[in-house]
């Protein structure tokens, strides 16, 4: 008796034979980088949850966006920790704000490296949420006008792209109203539209000083029981102008990312969240994994699952390792 088989190995044989037959390739385009901008000088702080990752005064930025542009990453994500805080987040639309500061330096220094803002309420409001609180619950619709705010005075520093991150109903298209209505017509909006509450955002909180000093984040982030409503969200955003979807958490969430390829044509966008890096980090510490290996599969999985573009923290040392391939 003959046995009939495929001989799936023969496309298995040599590095340059798989090279041949690889679906999916990393590149370093693919990456936005994460910075974390506070107030003061001198400052460079290194995030205790988030080991590699540092909290970043505007003079020590210039280093920093130096070897970013020599990594050869063309984009970073902006998050602004300041100093004072209100139940308003006024310093998130403040025209000296942190993150209008850090986008006017960056433009400044490094034109052509681009700048994307995220825009949220909760680093800059004193009880840590996302929007406007009152009488203990998240009011939607006076949070737009805010985040409307924060959207146009970040484009007027330079920002070339806007992430608006907070779950509000109806943000894309007020963000939208609002940026057109100053002029920045061309200014695209990333949105992070299937977002998740989730506990993989912890050591985030850590780094942007921004835990909610009261509840949670489940009346306006996703259940992360859910998978069709992601489908909904991106939907809605997609019809109020978004230009770019995000999903976020990557890892837990690749099925989600799938689901979202499938049904829309604009680019997504993984968050691979600070609570994915830091499990990685803390293995590869302790010599349980293989740092460089774990990552790029990690990454190269989000791309397969049908991601375009990846925030990562570890995308300088990705674009190192990519480099050295
Ligand atoms: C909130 C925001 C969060 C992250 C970025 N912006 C999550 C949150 O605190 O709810 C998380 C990013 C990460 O974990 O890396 N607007
Ligand atoms: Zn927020």
């Amino acid at each position: 008796m003959t046995l009939q088989f495929e001989r799936h190995r023969r496309l298995r044989q040599t590095a340059n034979m798989r090279a041949l037959v690889r679906e999916t390739q990393l590149s370093v385009n693919d990456f936005i980088y994460p910075l974390f901008i506070v107030e003061g000088s001198g400052v460079r702080n290194e995030v205790s949850s988030m080991p590699g990752v540092y909290q970043l005064s505007l003079d020590q930025l210039k280093l920093e966006l130096d070897e970013i542009v020599a990594l050869g990453l063309k984009s970073v994500i902006l998050f602004g920790v300041p100093n004072e805080k209100d139940a308003v987040g006024t310093g998130a639309y403040h025209n000296h704000g942190i993150v209008q500061q850090a986008t006017r330096f960056i433009k400044e220094h490094q034109p052509d490296l681009l700048v994307i803002a995220d825009t949220c309420l909760c680093e800059y409001t004193d009880h840590g949420h996302c929007g406007v609180v009152q009488g203990g619950s998240v009011l939607n619709d006076p949070s737009l006008e805010l985040l409307a705010k924060t959207a146009v005075s970040q484009a007027e520093a330079g920002a070339d792209i806007i992430a608006p991150s907070n779950m509000m109903d109806g943000f894309v298209a007020a963000i939208r109203q609002g940026l057109d209505a100053a002029g920045y017509t061309e200014v695209p909006i990333m949105s992070y539209a299937v977002k998740y509450a989730s506990s993989y955002y912890g050591p985030f909180r850590d780094a942007a000083d921004s835990t909610p000093q009261f509840g949670d984040r489940k009346t306006y982030q996703m259940d992360p029981a859910n998978r069709r409503e992601a489908i909904r969200e991106a939907r809605s955003d997609i019809e109020q102008g978004a230009d770019f979807l995000i999903v976020k958490p990557a890892l837990s969430y690749l099925d989600i990312i799938r689901d979202v390829r499938n049904e829309f044509e604009a680019p997504i966008v993984a968050y691979n969240v600070s609570g994915e890096y830091s499990m990685v980090k803390a293995a590869a510490l302790n010599g349980w994994v293989d740092e460089k290996s774990i990552v790029l599969e990690t990454l190269t999985s989000m791309k397969r699952a049908g991601a375009d573009l990846i925030m990562t923290y570890h995308a300088k040392d990705a674009a190192r390792w990519l480099s050295e391939q």
